[in-house]
């Protein structure tokens, strides 16, 4: 039976709106007949996903154009979506950065530890509460296959990953009983314009899923569990982790990553 989106509803605000995976999460949750609000810094991009979303699926839109680590704008946010009750937080907007720690540009190591771990906490507390008062409502947290495991070559982003598979299970059990379903969704290689920010090479032996292979099968997931891996394979790498050697598993991640760093 096809799950009813109104426990999530009227609206839902997706963070990283612009591209990737936010744009498909917008589009499918609108098919789904939920409003948007869509967050991010491309305001060009957000509008034209909004017009779509209004003449494909008859949803209303509201367009926040914003970086959403500068001070104060998750502030801005919750001010101008005081009116509308937002049934579902997708904490989505993210990037990663490849290469050795020393290698990376430390303000911007900051700034993504910011975006991916701090955003979501000052997004919650804005939005669980109202969620809380009314029963109901739904958070999505973007975690990933690099949470699972230290990630040498990939390490301060594959913690702030960690960050959110644990903070999106964590709700999962805090929440539950009280309508709100919380899910940490753990994609492998996706293809978005993330592999281009993040200086990565090529997915070379690793799969690569498409966004909407991956969004799908999330909003499937929402209500029925705490965390969401997407696809065999990775379900299977992880098993095996939680199986092995904490050392084996580190050298091995780092062996499968340090080759995809454009600065290697
Ligand atoms: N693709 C993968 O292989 C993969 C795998 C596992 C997990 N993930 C996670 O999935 C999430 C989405 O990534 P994606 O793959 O869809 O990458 P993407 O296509 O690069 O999308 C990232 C989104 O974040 C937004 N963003 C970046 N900096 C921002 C800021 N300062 N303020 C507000 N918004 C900002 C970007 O929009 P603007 O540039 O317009 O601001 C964009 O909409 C991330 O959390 C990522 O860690 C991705």
């Amino acid at each position: 039976m096809a799950k009813d989106f109104r426990k999530y509803g009227p609206w839902g605000l997706v963070t990283g709106a612009s591209s990737g995976l936010g744009a498909e999460y917008s589009r499918q949750l609108a098919d789904k007949g939920l409003n948007i609000v869509l967050v991010a810094r491309r305001e060009d991009r957000l509008k034209e996903i909004a017009a779509e979303l209004e003449s494909n699926h008859g949803v209303q839109t509201r367009v926040i154009a914003s970086d959403l680590t500068a001070d104060g704008e998750c502030d801005r946010v919750a001010r101008e979506t005081q009116d509308l009750e937002i049934g579902l937080l997708v904490n989505n907007a993210g990037y990663g950065m490849f290469g050795y720690y020393h290698q990376l540009d430390s303000n911007r190591q900051v700034n993504m530890t910011v975006l991916n771990c701090v955003v979501p906490v000052l997004l919650t507390n804005v939005y669980l509460p109202r969620m809380l008062e009314r029963g109901r409502g739904g958070l999505i947290f973007l975690a990933s296959t690099a949470a699972y495991q230290a990630c040498g070559s990939l390490g301060t982003y594959g913690a702030t990953k960690a960050f959110n598979l644990m903070l999106g299970e964590s709700l999962w059990k805090e929440y539950g009983k009280q309508g709100i379903d919380s899910l940490a969704v753990s994609p492998g290689f996706t293809k978005t314009e993330f592999t281009e920010v993040a200086k990565a090479k090529d997915a070379g032996m690793f799969r690569v899923a498409t966004a909407d292979a991956v969004v799908a099968a999330s909003l499937r997931k929402l209500g029925n569990g705490p965390s969401f891996v997407h696809g065999l394979l990775n379900k299977f790498l992880n098993f095996t982790v939680r199986i092995s050697s904490r050392r084996m598993v580190i050298a091995i991640t780092h062996a499968m990553l340090k080759g995809r760093s454009e600065r290697a």
